[in-house]
């Protein structure tokens, strides 16, 4: 789409706004993005985490990749550009959910630095907590939760992350979480004490 097609569309004013959203809800509203390999941990990780947040009585979603792939992505493949477009598409998605006031926790492998960047730039100073959740290939492949690295050594999945397509690691994500030293419950308590101890979430 050019730019000029957007020339007479004007942003309308609204009376409720982010602040007052956050205000009720009591929380900094923000974007937990776990980017990391297919196997790394990312999805049972944040549903444990969205888990202890609601049970505290914080507004929460988590926006899972595979989950997502059924319904607004399901027109997406694995290609770079369907890949772009996937995160592009949940970076925006998140963004209105920061607006409304969540925490919210995105699970994506999201391999390319450049589209992390951009998903960052769409929020404010703060509200991107960009999570490394790393497990080497080997590890990762080793679990095969889904039985897909099989079938992608196999041939059967071409475009596999960390098979024939890459995956590029932050290089200073906010939270790093290396889930071959950490099980779940330390690493999902290691993301709650990072909301708390930087006053996303009271004590
Ligand atoms: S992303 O690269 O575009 O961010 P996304 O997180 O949405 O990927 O989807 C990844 C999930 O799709 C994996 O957890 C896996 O279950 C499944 N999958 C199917 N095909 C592929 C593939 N070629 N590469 C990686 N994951 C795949």
């Amino acid at each position: 789409m050019q730019a000029s097609q957007h020339l007479d569309i004007v942003e309308q004013p609204l009376m409720v706004c982010k602040q007052a959203r956050a205000t009720m809800n009591q929380q900094r509203p923000c974007v937990l993005w776990l980017t990391g390999l297919s196997g790394a941990g990312k999805s049972s990780t944040a549903d444990l985490v969205t888990a202890q947040l609601h049970a505290a009585g914080h507004r929460t979603y988590m926006l899972d990749g595979d989950n997502l792939r059924h319904g607004l992505n399901s027109d997406l493949g694995f290609d770079a550009k369907d890949r772009i477009e996937n995160i592009r598409r949940v970076a925006e998605v998140s963004k209105l959910m920061v607006d409304a006031g969540l925490i919210v926790l995105v699970c994506l492998i999201s391999p390319f630095r450049a589209s992390r960047e951009d998903a960052r730039k769409l929020f404010d100073d703060g509200e991107f907590i960009e999570v490394f959740v790393d497990a080497p290939l080997l590890v990762a492949e080793r679990r095969d939760p889904k039985g897909l690295y099989k079938k992608a050594r196999q041939g059967k999945i071409p475009n596999f992350t960390g098979i024939d397509s890459p995956y590029e690691a932050p290089e200073s994500p906010e939270i790093h979480i290396e889930t071959s030293k950490l099980n779940v419950n330390a690493s999902a308590a290691a993301m709650i004490e990072f909301l708390r101890s930087r006053k996303y979430i009271s004590p």
